[in-house]
């Protein structure tokens, strides 16, 4: 029989794409999704993919009683992956106690659960924002936590203790905590992708939308840096390498005796690459230019990151694969879907 896996957020834009990946590999899955920042229309995408729809149950994770009943229809579910959360690092700063009350009351409500319903394991969300503006780069699993410059990047921290501490008192159950780096792109079929609310914050679909013209111009904030081309360094990693990584540590972590209780992995593909060279790969993979300025720096922004993702590539037997540039045209590939559709 299919192992059961609840996915929380999975009509996100990592939980999309990670259902997927699930469904492929042999896993049953169900969603919860209060549809706060995604639209029914997903589940079609997934679809299309994969021939199966995943069971799916709109509610809110902060109400443990929806989650209950969840449990109760949907029985024998195994691992839980924790996608749920609002995410955006500005809106935190105007709305914390939205941030912590939906970010650590859906945590503490699952985690809650989680021995009731004889869950043995659950897969954490988590962010390279944990590790601030590092010292040194590239960066591993043991490097300090700074404190964080948002209530967004906040929750993140106080998730990953929550976890920690309710393990270590005892709890009868396994997390891993995964720390993206940046992910970007959609999948190949253009069937499911990323749909921002509104303006874009961030750079990649900022970027889909200037080439597409809904934007007029991009901005590049910064080209001042202590980096080779002054501008900003992140890791940029693909959505589909992303999910496929939830796949081995769901494996790791249900089917394996032998492991800690609490696993940390970076996944990120090892290699930093600035802003400017993002646009470049852009441009340069699907022949479409990007009509772009450079601005003032953005506040808060972290300088350079980027992953040593030894860990994640030796202990889950997994590595980022895409090409920069065949994610690119991936992330383009869905901007065009998305202006077809309107
Ligand atoms: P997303 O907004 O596309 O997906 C999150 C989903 O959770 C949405 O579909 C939203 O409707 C749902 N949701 C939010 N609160 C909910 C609640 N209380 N109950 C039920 N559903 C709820 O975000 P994403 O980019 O797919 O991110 C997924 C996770 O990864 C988040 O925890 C995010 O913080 C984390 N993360 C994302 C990035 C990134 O750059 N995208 C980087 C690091 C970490
Ligand atoms: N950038 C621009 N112009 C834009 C948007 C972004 O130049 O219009 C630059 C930013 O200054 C930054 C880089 O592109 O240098 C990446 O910015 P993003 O907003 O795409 O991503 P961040 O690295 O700032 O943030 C992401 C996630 C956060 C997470 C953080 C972890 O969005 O949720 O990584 O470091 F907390």
């Amino acid at each position: 029989m299919a192992t059961k896996i609840l996915v929380t957020g999975g009509t996100g834009y990592i939980g999309s794409h990670t259902t997927v990946e699930l469904q492929k590999a042999g896993y049953e899955v169900v969603i919860i999704d209060n549809l706060s920042n995604s639209s029914i229309e997903v589940l079609d995408g997934i679809e299309a993919i994969t021939g199966i729809r995943p069971a799916f149950v709109q509610g809110d994770v902060c109400c443990i009683e929806t989650l209950r009943r969840l449990f109760n229809e949907h029985p024998g579910i195994k691992g839980i992956i924790n996608f749920a959360a609002s995410k955006a690092v500005g809106e935190s700063v105007e709305k914390p106690l939205l941030y912590y009350r939906n970010n650590l009351n859906s945590l503490m409500n699952l985690l809650e659960c989680m021995p009731e319903f004889g869950v043995k394991g659950i897969v954490f969300s988590s962010s390279c924002t944990v590790y601030g503006e590092p010292d040194v780069n590239p960066i591993d699993e043991t490097a300090p936590i700074k404190p964080a410059t948002s209530p967004y990047g906040n929750t993140k921290q106080i998730s990953e203790e929550i976890i920690t501490d309710y393990i270590t008192s005892g709890a009868p159950i396994k997390s891993i905590i995964l720390r993206y780096f940046n992910p970007v792109g959609a999948h190949p079929s253009a069937l499911i992708g990323e749909l921002p609310n509104g303006v874009p914050n961030n750079l990649v679909p900022y970027l889909t939308q200037t080439a597409a013209g809904i934007r007029g111009q991009l901005t590049v904030f910064g080209d001042d840096y202590d980096t080779p081309d002054g501008s900003c360094i992140r890791d940029f990693i693909d959505v589909v390498d992303l999910a496929k990584a939830h796949v081995k540590a769901m494996h790791r972590m249900l089917d394996k005796e032998d492991t800690d209780a609490i696993e940390i992995f970076n996944l990120g593909t090892g290699r930093g690459l600035s802003v400017l060279e993002l646009i470049e790969s852009f441009e340069r993979s699907t022949g479409v230019k990007v009509p772009y300025k450079i601005g003032p720096r953005r506040a808060g922004d972290i300088e350079k990151i980027w992953a040593i993702p030894d860990k994640a590539n030796t202990v889950l037997g997994w590595k980022a694969e895409m090409p920069i540039d065949d994610t690119m045209r991936n992330a383009w590939a869905w901007q065009c879907r998305l202006a077809e559709k309107k």
